[in-house]
């Protein structure tokens, strides 16, 4: 027993031996995790430079754009082709994909050759020879009668500006054909198959297999973001932001990126980790100095690294008792399969035996251990550079969604890496199943969007329809029908610059309900200073009872003064109430009708004056002198007029919209007196409201309008204004989803909730106000218009008018 144990140890003991010298001699191919976490963080800031638009030119990781904006969302059918060129094996493919709730999908495949006179011969004949493997795959697949798409996986690094199409950046790995590099091989493929013609195949589609990898994968698991190959070559593709991709316009949503990560360390990046067999190596490529990273990973090169080392140990008399054999001495003699083979440690050394022997060495059982930890220092070495970069792009991933943790998943591919035997190109495929998709998608949904396309002709009609509105209103006889109420304010001009004092504001019926205090200086030292606070109106006071409307108004304003310190002044008072009002002068106001969110009962008809004052004397704390009621819109023009003396129209694209304007006093039939002007608050949000727009009032809109608190009312508001148009694009979302065309035909829970796409300040998107100048501009041709934000709202106006109204008040009582 004991002469056993010894000999065991003593077998173990030259074991370690073995195993130490391999790791003294391969010292530099171990990376401590250190010096992984420092590659890590070498190859994001790699990716940062392949996405900026400045920094990518000179950028070794290229970061491509895939075009390949969405995963396959399990509703994508039919029957479609793919070739797979590039990586190890070369194959022709049929996916049918079926949409029938369970993710199905049907492969056949067949493999071809691909010779080096091929793979290096000129691209005319690469592609000739692709066409012709299809050609034959249909014929045997009794495909040729039909027409079908086809996705090319090409695993490759192509600059991609269209799905279809992709330009060949360089060769990498085993292919040099001449006259590709720099051309779009996308066409390249359908010329040949052209020539083809008993078949008809519609090239759709062009991926990488990174990409064609993760698509298959996102096929199974919605969950997949990235894709990865390990295998002839190496490469990782993953979903990025739109708004970090600065070589693509647009910045929503996502888009996958083919990293081209192969190509890290071309610039130097990574020479501090090279072995002087990693530099030997390159130089007898078909690529030197490219794809640097790719040789320290691949399984196209790692046979190659494993020989040099070999080659070398032995020269120095470490392997063989120092004796080269031929073999050894020959580029390419050990690959990948032997390196695996060797490497199983299961089996023991009986492969690396049998290896070792073939190439005509003639190994004794410690130069077999000594090989057999090569192979794994080598592969290791790989595995872990690669861990190294793909951390890298889960982190960004990670950063990306702002999460603390992150759950995904990566596709997997490659020879190195063997787990989805379906491959890439049945990602290829899967892709052109998702564009075909999209497609048809596309035509339904803008089917549903049409409607909302107004042409400038229809515009124009709008237009005719609303100046007869305007005029009706303002007639004695016509205005009782007219739709647009053209309601008189009693403004009769706007700021001249004299105003001065303390008052008080309140703005109510907008987004937010303010109390303001504003303190207007005349003369050489003109200015307006304001101060303001915002308070809540729950929605049970809104729609309560008046009186508890007005006695919560009067609660904010008591809470105001008291925070300003001021409750003992008797202020004059102007109050921005942003309804329509029937005014028979400046400081009386009756509620023609609540619109928007209101609908406190016990006001329509009501002076809202009157109340307001009732409110106070109720509370019986302060008293103030209540001068004037104004709409926001009139509110607003006096604000801007203060700046700008031309101004004579006020708008509000709000919660609600609506506009006023100066108008010659002797067009206004219902006001006494012909001189002058007077400002007009149109209530143009009640135009349409007789039914002479409902030709371009959508079923959307009509969905919406009586949905609301004022079903047939403010038909024109509720098409244009902030309260309605995220309403609006819920019920779209809505029947879109009904139509399977979106969120797999699945109405979540939130979507089906009300008010859940909020519209707050419309006018400050961008686009909103810029068509709307240009259609202005379009519609007007003679009018002239600078568009002035009122940056402090409506309320300094309202001061503006109560002081104004002050002043004249006084001249009268004296
Ligand atoms: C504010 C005005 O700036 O805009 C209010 O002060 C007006 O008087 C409001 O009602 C309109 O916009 P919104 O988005 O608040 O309805
Ligand atoms: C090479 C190619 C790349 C491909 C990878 C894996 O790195 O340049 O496009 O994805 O090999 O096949
Ligand atoms: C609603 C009101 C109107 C107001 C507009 C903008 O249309 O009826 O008075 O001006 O909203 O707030």
């Amino acid at each position: 027993m004991f002469a056993v144990h010894l000999l065991a140890f003593h077998f173990a003991k030259l074991k370690e031996d073995q195993i130490k010298k391999v790791d003294r001699y391969l010292y530099h191919m171990r990376l401590s995790d250190d010096v992984l976490l420092d590659v890590m963080g070498r190859f994001r800031a790699e990716m940062v430079k392949g996405l900026g638009r400045d920094t990518n030119p000179t950028a070794t990781v290229k970061m491509l754009p895939s075009l390949v904006r969405s995963l396959p969302d399990g509703s994508e059918k039919g029957d479609f082709l793919a070739v797979d060129l590039g990586g190890s094996q070369f194959r022709a493919l049929e996916v049918k994909v079926f949409n029938d709730g369970k993710q199905s999908s049907q492969l056949e495949s067949k493999f071809y050759p691909t010779p080096k006179e091929v793979i290096q011969g000129s691209g005319a004949e690469l592609f000739s020879y692709v066409a012709d493997c299809l050609s034959d795959f249909m014929e045997s697949r009794n495909l040729k009668h039909k027409k079908l798409p086809l996705g090319f996986t090409f695993s490759f690094p192509c600059k991609q500006n269209k799905l279809e199409e992709g330009v060949l950046l360089s060769w990498t790995k085993h292919f040099k054909a001449r006259g590709v590099q720099g051309t779009d091989v996308a066409s390249s493929l359908r010329k040949a198959l052209q020539k083809h013609k008993d078949i008809d195949v519609d090239v759709l589609a062009m991926v990488n297999d990174t990409v064609g990898t993760m698509m298959t994968c996102g096929y199974d698991d919605p969950r997949c973001e990235v894709g990865l190959i390990i295998g002839t070559g190496t490469n990782a593709c993953y979903m990025e932001d739109m708004r970090h991709i600065d070589l693509v316009e647009g910045d929503e949503g996502r888009m996958c990126i083919n990293t081209e990560w192969g190509a890290f360390g071309d610039d130097g990046a990574l020479d501090d980790l090279r072995t002087e067999f990693d530099r030997e190596l390159d130089l007898g490529s078909l690529n030197p100095g490219k794809q640097l990273f790719e040789k320290m990973i691949s399984s196209l090169y790692l046979g190659e690294l494993v020989r040099l080392i070999l080659l070398k140990m032995t020269k120095e008399g470490l392997l063989f008792n120092g004796k080269v054999s031929a073999a050894l001495l020959t580029k390419g003699k050990i690959e990948m399969k032997h390196v695996s083979a060797m490497e199983k440690y299961k089996e023991g050394l009986s492969n690396t035996k049998e290896i070792l022997t073939e190439l005509n060495l003639f190994p004794s059982e410690d130069d077999c251990i000594a090989v057999q930890h090569v192979c794994t220092i080598v592969s290791f070495r790989s595995a872990n550079l690669c861990a190294a970069a793909l951390a890298a792009i889960l982190t960004r991933l990670r950063e990306n969604k702002k999460l603390l943790r992150l759950r995904t998943t990566v596709g997997i591919d490659g020879g190195l890496y063997k787990t989805h035997p379906q491959g890439s190109a049945k990602g290829a495929a899967m892709v052109t199943a998702v564009a075909y998709r999209l497609a048809a998608q596309r035509k339904q949904i803008d089917a549903v969007l049409a409607p909302f396309l107004l042409s400038l002709e229809t515009l124009r009609d709008v237009k005719n329809k609303m100046r007869t509105e305007l005029e009706y209103g303002l007639k004695r006889e016509t205005q009782d029908r007219a739709t647009v109420k053209m309601l008189p304010t009693y403004v009769c001009g706007t700021p001249d610059g004299t105003e001065n004092g303390k008052y008080l504001a309140l703005d109510l019926g907008g987004t937010n309900f303010r109390v303001l205090l504003v303190k207007i200086r005349s003369g050489r030292r003109r200015s307006v200073r304001m101060y303001n606070k915002i308070f809540a109106i729950p929605l049970e006071i809104m729609q309560g009872t008046g009186e508890e409307l007005f006695d919560h108004i009067v609660q904010c304003i008591a809470d105001f003064l008291e925070y300003m310190g001021i409750k003992g002044a008797r202020l004059p008072l102007g109050f921005t109430f942003s309804f329509p009002c029937r005014q028979a002068s400046i400081g009386k106001g009756t509620l023609v009708g609540w619109t928007k969110g209101f609908k406190a009962t016990d006001c329509e008809g009501e002076d809202v004056v009157d109340m307001l004052r009732e409110a106070i004397r109720r509370r019986n704390e302060f008293d103030l002198d209540i001068v004037a009621v104004v709409n926001d819109t009139v509110g607003t023009m006096m604000t801007c007029g203060y700046e700008d003396p031309n101004c004579e129209i006020g708008l509000i694209a709000g919660t609600g919209s609506n506009v006023c304007y100066m108008e010659d006093m002797k067009n206004i039939e219902i006001v006494e007196g012909n001189e002058g002007k007077m400002c007009i608050n149109t209530e143009w949000g009640g135009f349409g409201d007789n039914g002479c727009i409902d030709n371009i009032r959508t079923k959307y809109d009509k969905e919406v309008d009586e949905g609301s608190l004022n079903a047939g009312k403010q038909r024109y508001e509720k098409m244009t204004s902030g309260m309605y148009l995220g309403e609006i694009v819920r019920q779209i979302l809505i029947d879109l989803t009904k139509q399977g065309l979106l969120f797999r035909g699945q109405i979540s829970e939130s979507l089906r909730k009300r008010g859940i796409f909020e519209t707050k300040f419309l006018s400050q998107i961008e686009s909103f106000s810029r068509i709307l100048q240009e259609t202005v501009k379009e519609l007007a041709p003679r009018c002239d218009v600078t568009f002035m934000l009122s940056e402090d709202g409506s309320g300094k106006g309202a001061a503006l008018i109560t002081a104004v109204a002050k002043r004249l008040h006084n001249i009268g009582q004296k």
